[in-house]
């Protein structure tokens, strides 16, 4: 049904493994168009109460958006694709259900941003997290300059949003990015364990208290979102974006001009 992703329904609970293993589950467009189009049943499935997202393979939840692709993103398309993803995952973040990220290895980039789309992460030991956007003289076009503050604090979002240092799996727990660390043997029970939990709850009851939790985050995001975007875009025409994402396909450090 699907080539990038792997989706499993046990009884009320789906799980959805991100399956691009050989790129570190990188976000390719044949990847967002197969989510979208997942998205358009979960959203529809009456008896779903609870999805699971996780990465397939023992490395990587999500290692950001494909950078091969980033190659051909100009502003026009920067700003295109920017405000896909963001919808793709405002649909994550809006579904009737509560998704759990089991966040399973590196979570960077748009993985960090599919993360925090979801109501609760969870992640393995091994697990690490950034925004390496800048490193690519890029900003973040997902949702991340968002939704990271809000749920980490403005001071700890900027630091990794400006230095795209990754932070491990303690850490994350300590700023309150993932509610638990588990050993990755364990990751999925724990996850599955924690699903079924909701799951038993009125459903009723868990899709209002979500909608209601969601709205406590307001502010003014629909500006901010655009914000995102435009200056997402702004970065994808610039040289050092050029040089950022080459020197990553290159496999050598970058250097920046400052154009
Ligand atoms: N897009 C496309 N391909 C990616 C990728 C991405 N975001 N992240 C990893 N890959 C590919 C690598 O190019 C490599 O492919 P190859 O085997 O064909 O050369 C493969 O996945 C394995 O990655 P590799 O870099 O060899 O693994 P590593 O253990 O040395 O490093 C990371 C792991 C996550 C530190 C490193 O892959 C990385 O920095 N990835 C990019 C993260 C990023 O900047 N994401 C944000 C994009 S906006």
């Amino acid at each position: 049904m699907y080539k990038t992703l792997i989706y499993e329904k046990k009884d009320t609970i789906g799980v959805l493994t991100i399956n691009r293993p050989d790129k570190l589950n990188a976000l390719s467009n044949e990847l967002m168009g197969e989510l979208s189009r997942f998205l358009d049943d979960a959203e529809n499935d009456g008896d779903l109460r609870v999805l699971v997202i996780t990465g397939a393979g023992e490395k990587a939840f999500v290692a950001g958006a494909d950078i091969q692709e980033l190659v051909d993103r100009d502003v026009l398309l920067g700003r295109k694709v920017s405000r896909q993803r963001q919808e793709i995952f405002s649909r994550i973040e809006n579904l009737p259900v509560p998704a759990i990220a089991a966040v399973n290895g590196f979570a960077l980039g748009g993985g960090l941003e599919l993360a925090l789309a979801c109501s609760i992460r969870i992640c393995s030991e091994q697990a690490q997290f950034g925004a390496p956007e800048v490193k690519l003289g890029i900003i973040p076009g997902d949702g991340g300059t968002q939704r990271l503050p809000r749920l980490v604090g403005l001071g700890r979002a900027m630091e990794m949003i400006l230095t795209g240092d990754f932070i491990d799996a303690q850490e994350a727990y300590r700023i309150g990015l993932v509610n638990q660390v588990i050993s990755q043997d364990e990751l999925m029970e724990k996850a599955m364990g924690l699903a079924q939990k909701i799951a038993k709850r009125p459903p009723l009851a868990v899709r209002y208290a979500k909608e209601a939790v969601n709205r406590s985050q307001g502010g003014d995001s629909t500006s901010g979102y655009a914000l995102e975007s435009y200056l997402h875009a702004l970065t994808c025409s610039t040289e050092d974006k050029k040089e950022g994402v080459q020197a990553f396909l290159e496999k050598r450090k970058g250097t920046f001009k400052g154009k």
